[in-house]
């Protein structure tokens, strides 16, 4: 039996992939490649093609026995959905709907959801538990929400059991250094900061400095991609031997501001990057800091690396990127 990664060839879909591949599972990654890149897939069977092309996948599922699925393939950029949500809804919802579809046609009942934290909206309590009202802010939020509703539903009509984690800000790279976070434009603040470092830009623009927090800057939990796939490999199994569909948030428990960030990215680097103070970025909230117990005591999980690590592994993959580029 294999585990089906969807949207594996992107930043955390083939980290979870490496990581279940060394955990001894069989992967089968499925990728349009619209976003994700072929040399992420460094292990596990590949097809390219779409998860709302219900011919491609039946011809996966019938080719691969799956016993659960992860669905990777989503937009995510906050800002980017705010001024297209057409095609945030079509993405991240309607292609969803086709491949939860596309699974109950194939009679595979486990699913694995990246959800996040941008469900909560703006918190009123600190830190996010997983009982927290949701209420989005901006439609990449929404998105995500809708297809835990869809979650829900699935589950009571058709069996279709699911573990929804909603990560915090995913961040750092595979401590090895052979794959890392590439987005093609970038739009995270880790590898913006490095750019502007290597002087591919002037400096890093600070979105707001009027917001309710120490220094006025956003303020949000990193955690690093190789403790998110321990999770997914953790909720996975559970989902499995017991059938029961589940939620977790899944952060460190501990948030810097940007500038915090900007400061400890200096230090590593060594370089002093330069900031310019701008307006808001619209759809951001000011705090976002994850409660983990639940993952905690249901899984026996806990974050392993610091902001230090996500920031020193992020920066080795981002250097040898560049060195290959350059090549
Ligand atoms: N930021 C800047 N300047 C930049 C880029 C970002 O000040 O050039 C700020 C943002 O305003 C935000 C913080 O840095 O306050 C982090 O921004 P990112 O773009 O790195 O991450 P987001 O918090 O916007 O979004 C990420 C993921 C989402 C996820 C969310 C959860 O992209 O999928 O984390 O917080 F939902």
């Amino acid at each position: 039996m294999s585990i089906l990664i969807v949207g594996g060839a992107g930043y955390i879909g083939s980290h979870v992939n490496k990581y279940l591949h060394r955990a001894g599972y069989d992967t089968v990654v499925v990728d349009n490649l619209c976003k994700g890149h072929i040399e992420s897939v460094c292990c596990g069977e590949f097809f390219c093609g779409d998860i709302g092309d219900e011919a491609f996948m039946d011809r996966v599922f019938s080719s691969c026995k799956i016993e659960a699925v992860m669905h990777f393939a989503a937009y995510a950029y906050v800002g980017e959905s705010v001024i297209s949500p057409s095609e945030y809804y079509e993405n991240n919802v309607i292609k969803t709907k086709l491949l939860l579809d596309s699974m109950r046609r194939n009679s595979v009942n486990n699913f694995i959801f990246s959800s996040t934290c941008a469900t909560f909206g703006n918190a009123t309590e600190i830190p996010i538990t997983e009982t927290h009202p949701q209420n989005p802010i901006n439609p990449y939020g929404f998105t995500k929400f809708v297809v835990e509703r869809m979650l829900y539903d699935y589950d009571n009509a058709y069996g279709l059991r699911s573990c929804i984690f909603r990560y915090f800000n995913a961040s750092g790279a595979d401590p090895e250094c052979e794959i890392g976070e590439w987005h093609e434009p970038e739009t995270h603040l880790i590898p913006i900061i490095f750019e502007a470092a290597t002087g591919k830009r002037a400096a890093v623009s600070i979105f707001g400095t009027d917001y309710p927090t120490t220094d006025g800057t956003c303020v949000r939990d990193y955690i690093h991609v190789c403790d998110l796939a321990e999770a997914h490999k953790l909720g996975m199994e559970r989902l499995i031997k017991t059938g029961v569909s589940e939620n977790y948030n899944l952060g460190c428990g501990k948030g810097y501001s940007v500038r915090e960030t900007i400061n400890m990215a200096s230090e590593i680097t060594g370089v002093n990057i330069a900031t310019i103070e701008t307006e808001r970025r619209k759809g951001d909230p000011p705090t976002l800091i994850g409660a983990m117990q639940k993952a905690e005591k249901l899984l026996n999980w806990k974050p392993k690396y610091s902001l230090k690590d996500s920031i020193e592994t992020a920066w080795n993959w981002y250097v040898k990127k560049e060195k290959l580029e350059k090549k």
